[in-house]
């Protein structure tokens, strides 16, 4: 990273929100391989899939074929004007059974870039991450991947974006054909076409520049069929989508969309420089006393994120920062917040290509590595003077709950131990009930669960295994009026528990029964989610 003084637009922080198979992958090696940061593109699948051979609990990646950790990208790119632009990819596990891991780390993020699957549209798991983009405001780029295969029509696509996600769109390329017929890419705003070239009819840089759709060059290049057809398509979209308006993108109520093949590079680069010219830089964060301005002299971030074995030859833990405000320099001391004692950040990671490289200095919208035994935890906020909290990053409702039964009973100080280590890191929920000692973990995806398993025994050397708990789900609750509370509890004896933080949390047969004593209790708040 460059150590000159940068300007907070300098930075972008991204994450990709897709659905599984959508090309997700293949779209963040092309961006890492355009953006200069790894000279293969296979490079990323290949290191990751070798490191993730040495790490026992991480076979569960392999065998299920999904990607379960998820980890930070930055690359530099050079824009024609000589500025040279900052990219954070922070990538976000696919599977649904993750989902809760992938929101939070979409609250460290400033924009998204959605991709989907030409032949597939809005599928189910973009729909959930967009519906949290759309929580937090994170302005979204489409990117419709797979044009060099059969997709459904353009306009199919682009209306379904508009009327699923209630959004305007603005396509800003259009594809040449598709599938058998495809002949490339057409650039609406710079009238350029771009070609495929070579046996794999890949996007290797042939580019004609065209003074518009009327230009009697593209006669000779494309196909009569291909090209009446892209005339009188570009036409009606010009007349029937609104026009691209940069304010509208920033406020999350119009999409910009790029049609596009990543394996084949089509596409790939008018996303990046869309990124880097539209997609906002770091801004102004909700925090208490008041939201966190990018330009604030004062360092502070807040841990997205947390997750151990990234090294399998240290027990070491990795606490993702964000960092919203400062200029963060190595060696720096930050406050946790609730945790008083200041820590000294000595060996701060940058994530460069996956690769670890130590941080000297980092700004704002950078994501810093902090290596620690556990002290930090998702959620905590870590600033100079410790006055400041970041709001809204959520612990979701689980939707499975089970009882951890130990093989071996004198295991239990380890068990708790490895439940409270896990807990911290986001892999699973645990509550402790108020009375008996079955303690209880919840999920809101059975990957978790097998993940959690997995880990006690080849992390913790405990043998247990999961049965059904009497209870759904789990409410935190609390009340303006104590004796409300204390009421609720006292009757509810049995259904009582405490998460990791000693916070009441009621256990519930069913979501019925929540509504049943939400509506009883009306002085008494059942929260789904509980804002750190
Ligand atoms: P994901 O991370 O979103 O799950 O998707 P990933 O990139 O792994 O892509 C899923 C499959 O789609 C892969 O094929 C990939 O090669 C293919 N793919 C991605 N982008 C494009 C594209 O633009 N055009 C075409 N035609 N295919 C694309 P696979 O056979 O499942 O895996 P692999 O063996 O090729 O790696």
């Amino acid at each position: 990273m460059s150590s000159a003084a940068p300007s907070l637009g300098e930075r972008r922080t991204f994450a990709i929100i897709s659905h599984p198979d959508a090309g997700k992958t293949t779209l963040t090696e092309k961006l890492l391989l355009f953006g200069g940061a790894i000279h293969l593109a296979g490079e990323v699948k290949a290191r990751g899939a070798a490191r993730r051979a040495r790490s026992d609990w991480m076979k569960i990646e392999q065998q299920r074929g999904i990607s379960v950790t998820s980890s930070v990208m930055t690359f530099e790119r050079a824009q024609e004007n000589g500025d040279v632009i900052t990219f954070n990819l922070l990538d976000t596990p696919g599977h649904e059974d993750f989902s809760e891991d992938t929101y939070r780390t979409l609250t460290a993020v400033d924009s998204a870039v959605m991709v989907i699957d030409v032949a597939k549209g809005i599928e189910s798991q973009t729909r959930k991450l967009f519906e949290v983009c759309r929580l937090r405001s994170v302005p979204i780029i489409t990117f419709v991947n797979k044009v060099d295969r059969e997709g459904r029509e353009v306009f199919e696509t682009l209306d379904e974006i508009a009327d699923l996600l209630a959004l305007d769109v603005c396509p800003m390329t259009w594809p040449v054909g598709m599938g058998g017929t495809f002949e490339g890419v057409y650039d609406l705003v710079n009238n350029r076409l771009l070609l495929p070239e070579g046996d794999s009819r890949e996007f290797q840089g042939k580019v004609i520049q065209t003074s518009g759709l009327d230009d009697p060059q593209l006669d000779a290049i494309v196909s009569p069929q291909n090209l009446a057809k892209l005339r009188e398509d570009a036409e009606l979209a010009m007349a029937g989508y609104a026009a691209f308006d940069a304010e509208a993108y920033r406020n999350g109520d119009l999409t910009p969309v790029y049609f596009g093949s990543a394996l084949k590079e089509f596409g790939v680069d008018s996303l990046i420089d869309a990124i880097a010219r539209f997609a906002p830089p770091p801004h102004a964060l909700p925090a208490e006393p008041a939201p966190v301005s990018p330009d604030r002299d004062e360092v502070t971030g807040f841990v997205f994120k947390v997750q151990a074995n990234m090294d399998p030859n240290h027990r070491d833990r990795i606490a993702f920062m964000r960092l919203c405000s400062g200029t963060f320099r190595r060696g720096m001391k930050l406050t946790p917040t609730g945790h008083g004692k200041p820590i000294a950040i000595h060996s701060p990671i940058l994530f460069f290509a996956r690769e670890r490289e130590l941080a000297e200095e980092a700004f704002p919208g950078d994501i810093i590595g902090i290596p620690n035994h556990g002290v930090l935890r998702v959620g905590d906020t870590l600033s100079e003077k410790g006055g400041v909290r970041f709001t809204g990053l959520p612990n979701f409702a689980p939707e499975i709950l089970r009882r951890v039964a130990l093989k071996d009973p004198t295991k239990t100080k380890q068990l708790r131990k490895a439940l409270d280590d896990m807990a911290e890191e986001g892999v699973t929920q645990v509550f402790y009930p108020d009375i008996g000692s079955n303690w209880i973990v919840g999920v809101v995806g059975q990957l978790q669960l097998d993940v959690l398993l997995s880990r006690l025994d080849a992390e913790y050397k405990v043998a247990a295994v999961l049965e059904p708990a009497p209870f759904d789900t789990a409410r935190w609750i609390s009340s303006e009026d104590p004796a409300a509370l204390k009421e609720f509890a006292g009757l509810h004896a049995g259904a009582m528990a405490k998460d990791r933080d000693g916070n009441p949390v009621f256990l519930a047969k069913s979501a019925w029964e929540v509504g049943y004593v939400a509506d009883r209790y009306s002085k008494v708040r059942f929260a789904a989610t509980r804002e750190r």
